[in-house]
């Protein structure tokens, strides 16, 4: 097909809402490291894609699954050590008294059933989730996320989701209204009062770092402060490490860590299976033991022996090639050179993040705040055009975020910051 020919097909026969991206979209056909490569055979660097975490097509996973694939691939019905090993694995890598591994195929089945498990361990129904989140594609989760149901084409907000104010440290240090943007974390209290008439909060959930409401680090501390309120009002806490797990943010394997933060349950994703459909929620022997009360859970391919292998597979990676590490050296050198823009850059708010989890707000005025909305997809639009592939998150989708797969290096660094300074300079 050609890339026209194909586009008209795929408009044809997959449905609208499946959306593209850039202007003229790309036909990308191969990957390798953080490249990926068009039909035309024109090299991209690839800055958003946190999924191909140890980098697109890396051998050893695509071996662990080929050869695992080669000799069986059923259901959890049956013993099999992959399942028994990536569980003792992963448990290894949480603190106690996170135990117990359920594995499920996509980052929205794993919060979806953390859902479950809090709102069965707690007998409640209502949640409490922050402002600009998003939880995942199902009809509970869309109700779970403001970043979908306050946008477009979003039905507003459903009486059992209570929803706390982003803690964001820009908007709150720098907005004239400051106050609207508040990081004190008495405000899951507030949420947790509000759930009070419908019987109180089964739980809270909270990104380690916050994705959509605008690459956002929580001010130090505060997931542990908020996970503490929470718990008061007998809550359970969930935290949703489906972007940032694995290593990425650097200093830490997973995002809660950096916030002192210890939750009953986590949810695992994206990264995992390096692509492949893997993803895992961690809990509690006590949340585990009142899911188990007779209704048994099955997942037809969560936990198979070849999701499995791929897995450990991705593990392995991120601890022989010192990935873990790399994030936190890379990311600090991009960082900087990413600071290093805003004294010639009017348009550049805010640079921000933890190891290669990283945002570049724009705004029209350092003083107002307002979102340089337009400008930020002209920016992305020109640094595809210079083969870097970027894209905008948040809710004035102004903010320029940055999460390459963690085979990123120094010289992938440099190059970003140039293309963005040229590009910068240029509008
Ligand atoms: C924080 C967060 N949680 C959950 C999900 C849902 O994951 P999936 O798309 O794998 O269902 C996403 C997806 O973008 C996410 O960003």
């Amino acid at each position: 097909m050609t890339s026209g020919d194909l586009a008209a097909r795929r408009a044809r026969h997959l449905a609208p809402s499946l959306g593209l991206s850039y202007a003229d979209p790309l036909e990308i056909v191969r990957g390798e490291g953080a490249w990926l490569y068009d039909a035309k055979g024109d090299a991209y660097l690839d800055c958003v894609n946190n999924v191909c975490h140890v980098g697109h097509c890396h051998p050893t996973v695509v071996a662990a699954a080929a050869e695992q694939m080669a000799v069986l691939n059923t259901n959890t019905r049956y013993l099999h050590e992959n399942a028994v090993r990536l569980a003792e694995r992963l448990c290894g890598l949480l603190p106690d008294p996170l135990s117990v591994c359920f594995f499920v195929c996509s980052g929205s089945e794993a919060n979806e059933l953390a859902l479950r498990l809090a709102r069965t361990a707690t007998g409640r129904h209502d949640v409490a989730v922050v402002d600009g989140a998003y939880h995942g594609n199902t009809s509970s989760l869309i109700e779970l996320s403001p970043y979908k149901f306050n946008g477009r084409g979003g039905r507003g907000r459903a009486d059992h989701v209570h929803v706390v104010p982003t803690p964001d440290p820009f908007r709150s240090r720098v907005h004239p209204l400051g106050a609207a943007f508040a990081c004190d974390p008495q405000r899951v209290t507030d949420a947790a009062r509000e759930a009070e008439p419908n019987g109180g909060l089964a739980a809270l959930f909270c990104e380690s770092l916050l994705g959509c409401a605008g690459q956002v680090v929580l001010p130090p501390a505060y997931l542990a402060a908020a996970f503490e309120h929470a718990r008061a009002a007998g809550a359970l806490c969930v935290a949703d490490e489906v972007q940032v797990g694995f290593g990425r943010v650097g200093s830490h394997f997973w995002g809660f860590e950096t916030q002192r933060a210890v939750p009953d349950i986590v949810t695992l994703g994206k990264p995992m299976g390096n692509g492949h459909p893997l993803a895992a929620v961690v809990t509690t022997p006590a949340v585990a033991a009142a899911f188990a009360n007779g209704m048994e859970y099955f997942n037809t391919f969560g936990g198979n022996p070849v999701s499995c292998a791929v897995g450990s597979a991705v593990l392995d990676v991120i601890e022989s090639e010192g990935l873990q590490r790399r994030a936190s050296e890379v990311g600090a050198l991009l960082l900087e050179r990413l600071g290093g823009l805003e004294a010639t850059a009017p348009l550049i708010g805010d640079v921000r993040g933890l190891g290669l989890f990283i945002g570049v707000e724009l705004v029209l005025d350092r003083t107002t705040l307002e979102p340089a909305a337009a400008e930020a997809t002209r920016v992305v639009e020109a640094m595809k055009d210079r083969g870097v592939l970027l894209s905008t998150d948040g809710p004035g989708h102004n903010v320029i975020k940055i999460k390459p797969p963690l085979a990123f290096g120094p010289a992938e660094a440099e190059r970003v910051a140039a293309e963005l300074a040229t590009v910068l300079a240029g509008l």
